[in-house]
């Protein structure tokens, strides 16, 4: 469904991406993972066309995403739902007005439809009737799911999550795992979340791969990597200080 090839990308000179391939299965949930600083990031932007690659491809259902335009970009985008690792709600919209704007972008839904909408969306993510609220008087649970409920406006065939759970508490970590979990069930959509959370990512995974210095190491079944004996994997999930990552570099 989506193919990445060989892509590469440097800034001033450090290469963050260095002939990355993967392929993210389709009506999956893919997460990938990896240290801070990898390139988990600077990939998804790439597969949402937000980020141009120095070279290599990402196709998906076979477009390539990285030779089209933003008029092509804004058309294929339609079927992404996006959800930014901090919400990325616009704070002088109300939590109505964020949830809908992807209808004022993309339809001519009358008002009463948008609201009807949103009211159903909000309901979807455990949050009926916070219409009014504004992102400043919301936790960031509630941030996160709000930014889900947007992200899922335009019933994306691909979801992209980026560190969903950074910054929660575990309680609510695993109650937004459950929700996108719940929510890939029901769409049916690929979904691709990008975390360091370790026990969120095994709870979640269909299929995981893991990125580091800006390549995949090593991708499989969670149980794969619950088994492997590849030492970089190992050090990651079981967070040791001593192996090939190194911890201050
Ligand atoms: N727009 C940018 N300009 C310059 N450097 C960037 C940019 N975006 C990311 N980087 C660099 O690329 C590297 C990888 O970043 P990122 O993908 O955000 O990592 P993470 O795996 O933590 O998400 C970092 O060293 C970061 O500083
Ligand atoms: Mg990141």
């Amino acid at each position: 469904m989506i193919k990445i090839r060989a892509l590469s990308k440097s800034f001033k000179g450090q290469k963050v991406l260095d002939e990355l391939d993967l392929d993210i299965p389709e009506s999956k949930i893919t997460v990938v993972i990896g240290p801070s600083g990898t390139g988990k990031s600077v990939l998804l932007k790439h597969i949402v066309g937000l980020m141009k690659p120095d070279s290599g491809n990402i196709t998906i259902n076979g477009n390539d995403i990285t030779a089209m335009d933003e008029v092509e970009l804004n058309k294929v985008r339609k079927n992404f739902g996006v959800c930014f690792q901090d919400a990325a709600l616009f704070d002088s919209m109300n939590v109505g007005e964020n949830v809908g704007f992807p209808f004022v972008i993309h339809t001519d839904y009358p008002r009463e439809r948008i609201h009807d909408e949103v009211a159903a969306l909000l309901k979807e993510v455990g949050l009926s009737g916070i219409e009014e609220k504004m992102p400043s008087q919301l936790s960031g649970g509630m941030r996160k799911r709000v930014g889900l409920a947007r992200a899922l406006a335009m019933k994306p065939k691909c979801l992209f999550f980026d560190e969903p759970t950074s910054g929660l508490d575990p309680v609510i970590s695993r109650a937004i795992d459950m929700l996108i979990r719940q929510v890939q069930n029901k769409t049916g959509s690929t979904s691709l979340v990008i975390s360091h959370d370790i026990e969120g990512a095994f709870a979640l995974a269909d299929y995981m791969a893991m990125i580091y210095r800006g390549r995949i190491v090593f991708q499989g079944s969670p149980e794969d990597f619950k088994n492997t004996e590849d030492p970089l994997v190992k050090q990651f999930i079981h967070g040791y200080v001593e192996g090939p990552i190194n911890p201050i570099e």
